[in-house]
């Protein structure tokens, strides 16, 4: 062991801070502009070092410091994080012709524009926000308005900068793409399986898999990068051309598209696309298509936005790639209401950068439409680049061995009878009891939407069912969870115990009894009943045991049955509606319910704030815009109460744009053309029967309005 040289304390803090900004000068050379100039030995010094010094004179660690990339214990859940503005998604074209029509668009609407097409990575989106020109937080895209702040985890990705330059604003947002490399992917799905654990399907999931992580400490292990692609709410509004801004964000330190293409007419645009096709396997990241993006920003703005994404950008997804491999046999698996679903096992081959063995085959009609054998040679495809299906068998290549699919008649798992009703195309098992169903009820009982119970999934809900430990969902809340704890939960042999684990599904069980009625409703896995309809039907009742009554729900199928001028439009489906009566009027559903009191559950519904069904603006749709004296939240929360509806971009049902200070007449001009009346904010006051007034100004800067 070598003895460290004592140090004055001005030369210490003089190297540390030198080893830092060297440090990151490497990092930068490396994932920013590819051209590294040490190799892995010598940037193992320099950070060893750093460690050295850092731990002999704590007094000069650097909080950004290359070492202080994890940071923080293990968290418990991820906070939420409003996106503003939010952050949208793209319109997806298949075709040369579709993107035809969108250069027929723009040509329509702008003069004088350059198009750039740049590579569609496919892996998380991701929101980085700089205060002082440091990191302070990281959010996954969620559902666009609102995702998780997955700070910890971005900060260990060493591609991120954890500082920024002088030249970069103080505060800054821009936007991009988390992804795992090939070759990092390959290698972590290796570790995984040496360790016992269960691969990840794609580098996408892989990376969305990681990000999720609850320990920085695992994310750090994770090959992870990222590329920068888009303005975010603050510090980007200079930029009148998006490739200068792609460039700022490369001088600023961020990694970017190592390739993109201006382009001046579409045919150069088609021809960008094929060049980008042909160089797809040479990135290190997958693409899953290119975008086509308008340079001009101040373009925007007139372009506007559709509920997917704005109105000047594209993405073109390119056509799934394809693997020819052999069908080796069908299986058939039971889900969870029963239905068989017949599983394509295959012969491993590669496709799209990963290994494929399984595939779903949907029902019997579809093989039988395909006319898909077993035995025969297929083709593969990823449907979405995600999912694997059998585009086609190989006709030809048939040698006479192949045989047809038949589906069994009998239950594959409990040999009980199955059934085809007229009409669907599934084949069911209709016994109740049929421990696969019992399985994947309650793994779906167990998932996200419904009770979250995060300790419990497919595995899992398998070795429960298997054991005899769990014969019905409900039995979750009178277990013996310290008996559950040394229950074995290993796969292939190998024994492992749910430990700790068990306290936690016994916490997350004890949290779920107070979950609202909607949770609950879709928890049971009623057909029909996913989400959305779960909430409607809750929207309508108190509570869970007012629905094997329910006057609603009857009346839904009443007014379904009546002609003409007499039907409704009620705001619950009538498939839907019958479903849950007759899940509440078979001896299941009452026993259900009954349990369910017993245990002291009876979930309520959420209260969430009632539409507004009168008032000066009911049904109007307003659009806010430009500079306005008052927070645009608060002028949305005004014209929701009032019965409006707040629209983020003009259209045809827009009765009002209300324009504040600095918009363009040609935002005007183009409102008024929809037949959009063009008000200022003191007649959206009088308007609301508000004081008529004008707000006080602002203070400092107005508040911009960042729709439309
Ligand atoms: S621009 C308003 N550029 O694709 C959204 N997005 O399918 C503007 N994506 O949500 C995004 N590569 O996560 C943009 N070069 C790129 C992209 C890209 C991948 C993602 C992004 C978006 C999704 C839409």
């Amino acid at each position: 062991m070598t003895m460290a040289k004592p140090m004055s304390d001005s030369d210490a803090k003089a190297r540390i801070d030198w080893l830092c900004r060297e440090i990151y000068r490497h990092d930068r050379l490396y994932y920013v502009e590819a051209k590294p100039v040490i190799g892995d030995r010598d940037y193992d010094l320099l950070y060893n070092e750093l460690l050295d010094l850092e731990k002999r004179y704590p007094q000069f660690l650097n909080p950004d410091s290359p070492t202080r990339r994890v940071s923080g214990a293990p968290i418990g859940a991820f906070e939420q994080v409003r996106h503003d503005p939010p952050m949208q998604s793209l319109d997806k074209t298949h075709s040369k012709d579709e993107l035809l029509d969108f250069d027929e668009f723009v040509r329509k609407t702008v003069e004088g524009f350059t198009y750039l097409v740049e590579p569609k990575i496919d892996g998380v989106s991701m929101s980085l926000r700089y205060e002082n020109r440091r990191l302070v937080r990281a959010a996954t895209r969620g559902n666009g308005i609102v995702g998780d702040d997955v700070t910890q985890n971005v900060r260990t990705i060493k591609a991120v900068p954890l500082t920024l330059p002088e030249s970069a604003p103080e505060t800054l947002e821009v936007r991009g793409e988390v992804y795992m490399t090939r070759d990092g992917f390959a290698a972590l799905n290796e570790r995984l399986e040496d360790a016992g654990g269960e691969p990840f399907a794609n580098p996408r999931n892989a990376c969305a898999g990681s990000l999720k992580q609850l320990d920085p400490k695992v994310v750090a292990r994770r090959p992870l990068d990222i590329v920068l692609y888009n303005a975010g709410g603050v510090g980007c509004d200079s930029f009148p051309r998006h490739s200068e801004m792609i460039a700022a964000f490369r001088s600023w330190g961020f990694p970017v598209a190592p390739w993109s293409k201006l382009c001046k007419t579409i045919e150069d645009v088609f021809a960008a696309i094929d060049e980008l096709e042909r160089m797809r396997h040479s990135f290190r990241f997958e693409i899953d298509g290119a975008v086509v993006k308008i340079d001009e920003r101040r373009f925007y703005d007139v372009l506007g936005a559709t509920a997917h994404g704005p109105r000047w950008a594209r993405a073109y997804k390119y056509a799934p790639e394809r693997a020819e491999t052999t069908l080796e046999s069908i299986t058939v698996q039971v889900g969870r209401t029963g239905i068989l679903t017949p599983v394509a096992e295959l012969k491993p081959v590669e496709l799209a950068g990963s290994v494929i063995a399984r595939a779903t085959l949907h029902n019997a009609d579809q093989i039988a439409r395909q006319d898909i054998r077993i035995g025969d040679r297929v083709w593969l495809v990823k449907a979405g680049d995600v999912i694997p299906a059998i585009e086609s068998p190989i006709a030809e290549k048939r040698t006479g061995a192949e045989k047809v699919f038949e589906m069994p008649s009998a239950c594959p798992v409990c040999g009980g009878e199955v059934v085809r009703l007229e009409g669907e195309v599934a084949t069911r098992c209709i016994n109740p009891a049929c421990p696969a169903q019992l399985c994947r009820r309650l793994e779906h009982f167990a998932s996200r939407n419904a009770l979250d119970l995060k300790a419990l999934g497919g595995k899992i809900a398998d070795v429960l069912v298997e054991k005899g430990v769990v014969k019905d969902p409900l039995d979750l809340f009178e277990l013996d969870y310290a008996a559950l704890s040394m229950l074995d939960v290993g796969e292939n042999g190998a024994s492992r115990k749910f430990g700790k684990n068990a306290m936690n599904l016994r916490d997350a069980v004890d949290a779920a009894k107070k979950l609202p009625l909607e949770r609950w409703l879709f928890a049971i896995g009623i057909p029909q009943v996913g989400v959305t309809v779960a909430k409607d039907i809750a929207a309508e009742h108190a509570k869970f045991s007012d629905l094997p009554d329910s006057a609603v729900l009857k009346n839904v199928i009443e007014n379904d049955a009546k002609k003409g001028r007499e039907r409704k439009i009620l705001p619950i489906k009538v498939e839907a509606a019958k479903a849950v009566l007759a899940f509440f009027c078979g001896d299941y559903g009452q026993a259900f319910l009954k349990r369910m009191l017993d245990l002291g559950i009876d979930p309520v519904r959420t209260e969430s704030a009632p539409k507004a069904t009168e008032g000066p603006l009911v049904g109007a749709g307003c659009v806010l815009t430009g500079s306005l004296s008052r927070p645009r939240t608060e002028y949305a929360k005004m014209i929701e109460a009032a019965g409006g509806i707040v629209q983020s971009a003009v259209t045809s049902r827009t009765r009002y744009l209300i324009a504040g200070a600095n918009v363009g007449a040609t935002k005007t001009e183009k409102a008024r053309a929809l037949g959009t009346e063009v008000i200022d904010e003191a007649k959206l006051l009088e308007l609301l029967g508000a004081s008529s007034t004008p707000a006080p100004a602002a203070p400092s800067a107005p508040v911009q309005a960042t729709f439309f």
